[in-house]
């Protein structure tokens, strides 16, 4: 396998960040049909958060959304590309969104999960995280095919 190395995204990275979220949500198909983001949506979190990328000679392979809300961190958008998940890809990510926000001054680190996604809590509890309360799903997002709602997960930056 060739090096993974990591950066920012830039503006002209919202196609291809776009078409590596819509591969690997492909599991959420089962209650969403439709991609999961698109260029324009990138674009608008670009402009109040950040992107981080994982990149293998040169294609783009993981990515995942950090924003800074004050005293508390956000990931979203977390996505390893079909191919390469299991390789240990998805927890460097967190790291480093982790690192970005504890840098930052953030005390705490925030994710929501879709409570149909059995398989997340896990994956997520196995790196720090507890879940901290439920949210409606979002009316900014396809409507879903049945009932379904956000769990939110919480960990201490310290
Ligand atoms: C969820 C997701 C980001 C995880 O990324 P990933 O790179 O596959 O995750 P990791 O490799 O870090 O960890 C996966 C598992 O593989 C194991 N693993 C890590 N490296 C490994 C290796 N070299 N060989 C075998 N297994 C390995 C890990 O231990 C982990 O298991 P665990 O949770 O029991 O500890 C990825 O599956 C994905 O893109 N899914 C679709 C989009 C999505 O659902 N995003 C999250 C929405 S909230």
């Amino acid at each position: 396998m060739n090096q993974i190395t990591t950066r920012w995204a830039e503006f002209a990275d919202v196609e291809n960040i776009a078409h590596l979220v819509n591969t690997a949500f492909r599991p959420e198909r089962f209650f969403i049909d439709a991609d999961r983001t698109n260029p324009d949506k990138v674009r608008t979190l670009l402009e109040k958060g950040k992107f981080l990328l994982a990149e293998e000679a040169g294609a783009l392979v993981g990515c995942v959304y950090v924003e800074l809300r004050g005293e508390r961190g956000y990931f979203g958008l977390l996505a390893v590309d079909p191919t390469r998940q299991r390789t240990g890809m998805g927890s460097r990510l967190v790291e480093a969104a982790e690192n970005h926000c504890r840098a930052a001054g953030c005390l705490f680190m925030d994710l929501t999960t879709v409570n149909l996604r059995k398989e997340l809590p896990g994956y997520y509890r196995r790196r720090g995280y507890v879940e901290s309360g439920t949210l409606p799903f979002p009316d900014d997002q396809h409507p879903p095919e049945m009932p379904c709602h956000l769990v939110r997960m919480s960990k201490p930056l310290n």
